[in-house]
């Protein structure tokens, strides 16, 4: 699997963790930065970057990490055809695959560790959407965008 993952600063504590983690499913890993905390940047810049990838279809899915993820979570749910779970514990993230087949997975490294979000990335890797009746509703998501 092909996976993008940006951050900024407030993010940037559990890129290696998240990384490394990706390297034991296999996963082919494009970096989009940021590669540093000491410098304060702007998280739409580095959403962006992962965004349109997966819009593109040139990764199959995006990890976006911010300090809170709220902000990331935000860019990522304003992409159309992107269902961003923003996830503080495992539980969460297997649902977010399960019934919202969800494409971009985003954690706060200042409200989870280290530990945590390696376990999410794990159940979010290994877990398959379910469709059946969780389908229609996705595309009722999508219909949103056009009829609000
Ligand atoms: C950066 O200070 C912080 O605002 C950002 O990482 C994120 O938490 C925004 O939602």
């Amino acid at each position: 699997m092909k996976i993008s993952i940006a951050c900024d600063h407030g993010g940037f504590a559990l890129k290696d963790a998240v990384k490394q983690t990706l390297k034991e499913h296999g996963c082919d890993i494009v970096d989009l930065g940021v590669d540093s905390e000491k410098t304060s940047v702007d998280y739409p810049d580095f959403a962006a970057k992962a965004l349109a990838m997966l819009k593109k279809g040139e990764c199959d899915r995006c990890i976006l990490l911010c300090g809170t993820g709220i902000g990331m979570s935000i860019c990522a749910n304003r992409v159309s055809g992107v269902r961003g779970a923003l996830c503080t514990e495992p539980f969460v993230a297997k649902m977010s695959r399960l019934h919202n087949d969800s494409n971009c997975l985003i954690m706060g490294a200042r409200v989870i560790g280290a530990g945590i979000a390696r376990e999410i990335v794990h159940i979010w890797l290994t877990t398959e959407f379910e469709g059946g009746r969780h389908k229609g509703r996705l595309e009722k998501i999508e219909d949103l965008s056009s009829k609000i």
